[in-house]
């Protein structure tokens, strides 16, 4: 691994429990328990390598219409996450965010997602994004809003919108787009995760179940993303210009 290509950003979608339990002969829940372990241990070698956002792919809108026990039981697991892990980020100096439609989650769990939040607010080594009842569609669909309702009260022409725009009013704004997208579990499909925010991001796919994903994987997934040449819509010809110029930290500028 190259310590001055890193991604700044990576995503990943933690997929295959279910499969890694059926496996086993265990219920999908054995799965999901597991796989929070794993989720913990990828955060912390996250942090080790000095990765800055990482960005995790929890639970979709879709997952919504698993079977009701399933669904019970990824909550009470996503719960004891919130409540038990803060410390733990904090002792990482790691930041907690959230992204996706929280409103649909109880009222008292809403507090302790405000509350773990809160606890891990001035941390700044690494940012975690958890994805919880998110959808890429959706995403899109309420920054359309937030700007149709501003050109409704005439504070925004239609032809004055960017897709800067678009980007403000969608989760992850202000942050650098994802670099490298990881998918465990065997599946070569994006399911509704981040959409708009992944236009250039390099993609990845493991044939490993999530709970069988280690640090070394997650390794091997960044040296793969550092074996890319991002031209984002240039020549080969002239990144390497570019790159003789300003020398090897320039590949890291293009965006
Ligand atoms: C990912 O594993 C976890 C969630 C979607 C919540 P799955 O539960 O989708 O596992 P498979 O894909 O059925 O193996
Ligand atoms: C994507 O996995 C969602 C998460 C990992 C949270 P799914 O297992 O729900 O995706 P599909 O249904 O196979 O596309
Ligand atoms: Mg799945």
């Amino acid at each position: 691994m190259l310590k001055h290509n890193m991604p700044k950003h990576v995503a990943i979608v933690m997929d295959g429990n279910g499969r890694w339990a059926k496996k086993r002969n265990l219920p999908r829940f054995e799965g999901h328990r597991r796989g929070v372990e794993v989720l913990k241990n990828i955060v912390q070698a996250s942090a080790n390598l000095k990765v800055k956002i990482l960005t995790l792919f929890a639970f979709s809108q879709e997952n919504w219409s698993r079977p009701k026990d399933e669904v019970d039981s990824l909550l009470v697991l996503f719960r004891k996450l919130v409540r038990q892990e803060s410390k733990n980020l904090c002792k990482n100096n790691v930041k907690l965010n959230f992204i996706g439609d929280v409103t649909r989650f109880s009222s008292s769990l809403q507090i302790e997602i405000e509350n773990s939040v809160k606890m891990t607010s001035e941390n700044d080594a690494m940012l975690l994004n958890v994805a919880v009842n998110y959808s890429g569609k959706w995403d899109i669909l309420q920054s359309v809003r937030e700007i149709a309702a501003k050109v409704a009260k005439s504070e925004l022409e239609p032809s004055a919108i960017t897709t800067g725009d678009i980007t403000a009013n969608c989760a992850l704004s202000g942050l650098p787009e994802p670099d490298l997208l990881i998918r465990t579990g065997g599946e070569q499909r994006l399911s509704n995760f981040l959409l708009w925010q992944i236009a250039y991001t390099e993609l990845y796919f493991s044939n490993i179940f999530w709970p069988d994903f280690t640090a070394s994987d997650l390794e091997k997934a960044i040296d793969f993303y550092q074996t890319r040449e991002r031209r984002f819509g240039k020549t080969s010809e002239q990144l390497k210009r570019n790159l003789s110029i300003t020398g090897p930290l320039a590949l890291g500028m293009e965006a």
